[in-house]
């Protein structure tokens, strides 16, 4: 297999993958602020019906939601992982372990394994499942000692896919256009060394086709300047859409750059793995540090910082702010007079949202009614 030296900024070096650094003309992006979600699963459920529903694909979740430290889909996907890469470390913002792909056993593509298919029959395993114990007399800390909370996952559509990598049949491809990474479903004749290699378990095998399948990041809603249906149906505002450059092209007019690049707010999952994810995270400020540090990334602490300061800055709260507020594409924002406007990639706005809601209370007793009113928001 071959070895070229390709730049990967997330971990800060030089890195090897079997083909050549190509970048696509836009990189599809994602940010979900874990500190919102409630694990409603209306995400899943808006993949599933959208998009799997048929035969073969009823063990299927292209999204899914597990609660840390003890939810997983499939069974234990990162914990096995992590124990066949063993112990590995962070100079500073440099990592100076091994990723995926050079920790490869000989002959293979990347270290990795193949689930079992038991593995995918528990995708609410671990769910509300806290760490540690509420003791008598406890009382709230920051971090807690006592925590949980929900890791809602898609497709990271990585800048250097291991599914690609690992595929003989070369029947994954990342569009350029878009970055989106696709299956050609008339290429796959079902190795599975693309679900193998997957360090996030991202290729599922449908037994009825006898071929896999992943998100595809409903490319026909972002070909039409929308939001996929997983991000614009979140109930809890969570998550955004958008297009990422490399750090050195950061626009800071585009919310996702802005976020990942100029504040540092939102980080990439396992960036140690060395694909370069595309979907981003903004850290629960409740959890351990070394805990956080390890799904992250060195990052972390300066990053739950800023995200505690928000009150104090307007354009990130107004950014924060556009959050769950469109179905379309925001490729620009602007925050001006305590008001945050998405942008499409034309400059035509899209949706204005005041940072700061109006509130009016209402007296308790209307005279010219003569009515009582209780103020119960
Ligand atoms: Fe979390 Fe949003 Fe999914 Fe609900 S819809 S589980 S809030 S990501
Ligand atoms: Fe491929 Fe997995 Fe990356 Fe998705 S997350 S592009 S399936 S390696
Ligand atoms: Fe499913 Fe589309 Fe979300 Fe991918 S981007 S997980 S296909 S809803
Ligand atoms: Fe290739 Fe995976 Fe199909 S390895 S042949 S895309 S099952």
């Amino acid at each position: 297999m071959a070895r070229i030296k390709v730049r990967n900024w997330q971990i800060g070096r030089d890195m090897y993958y079997p083909y050549e650094e190509v970048r696509p003309e836009r990189q599809f992006a994602a940010i979900f602020d874990i500190n919102k979600c409630i694990a409603c699963q209306t995400c899943t459920m808006a993949c599933k019906q959208t998009w799997t529903t048929g035969k073969g694909q009823e063990f299927m979740f292209w999204n899914n939601v597990e609660s840390k430290p003890y939810g997983f889909y499939p069974l234990a996907w990162d914990v096995k992982l992590l124990e066949l890469l063993g112990p590995q470390k962070w100079e500073g913002k440099k990592y100076a372990g091994k990723t995926i792909f050079e920790a490869a056993p000989k002959g293979s593509v990347t270290q990795g394994y193949l689930p079992e298919e038991e593995d995918y029959s528990y995708p609410n395993v671990g769910e509300d499942e806290p760490y540690g114990e509420v003791k008598n007399g406890d009382y709230i800390t920051l971090p807690h000692r006592v925590w949980h909370f929900y890791l809602p996952r898609i497709c990271n559509h990585c800048t250097y896919p291991a599914c690609l990598a690992a595929c003989p049949r070369k029947a994954i491809y990342k569009r350029p256009e878009d970055g989106i990474v696709l299956v050609d479903q008339s290429r796959c004749r079902g190795y599975k060394e693309c679900i193998r290699a997957c360090p996030y378990k991202k290729v599922f095998f449908n037994r009825t086709t006898k071929i896999s399948e992943k998100c595809i990041g409903c490319y026909p809603l972002v070909e039409k300047g929308e939001q996929t249906q997983c991000i614009r149906t979140c109930i809890g505002r969570i998550r955004l859409n958008g297009w990422i450059h490399t750090p050195d092209k950061a626009d800071p007019s585009n919310p996702i750059d802005y976020l990942v690049h100029i504040k540092k707010v939102a980080l990439p999952l396992f960036p140690q793995f060395g694909l370069e994810p595309n979907v981003y995270y903004i850290p629960p400020i409740h959890v351990p540090i070394p805990y956080l540090k390890q799904l992250f990334g060195p990052g972390v602490e300066d990053a739950i910082k800023v995200y505690r300061n928000a009150h104090n800055d307007v354009t990130l709260l107004g950014v924060l702010t556009l959050f769950g507020s469109t179905e379309f594409w925001v490729s620009r924002f602007s925050v001006k007079n305590g008001v945050a406007t998405g942008y499409d990639a034309k400059g035509k706005s899209l949706v204005s949202v005041p940072i700061k809601e109006p509130v009016y209370i209402r007296p308790f007793y209307d005279e010219k009614l003569d009515v009582y009113r209780h103020n119960i928001t």
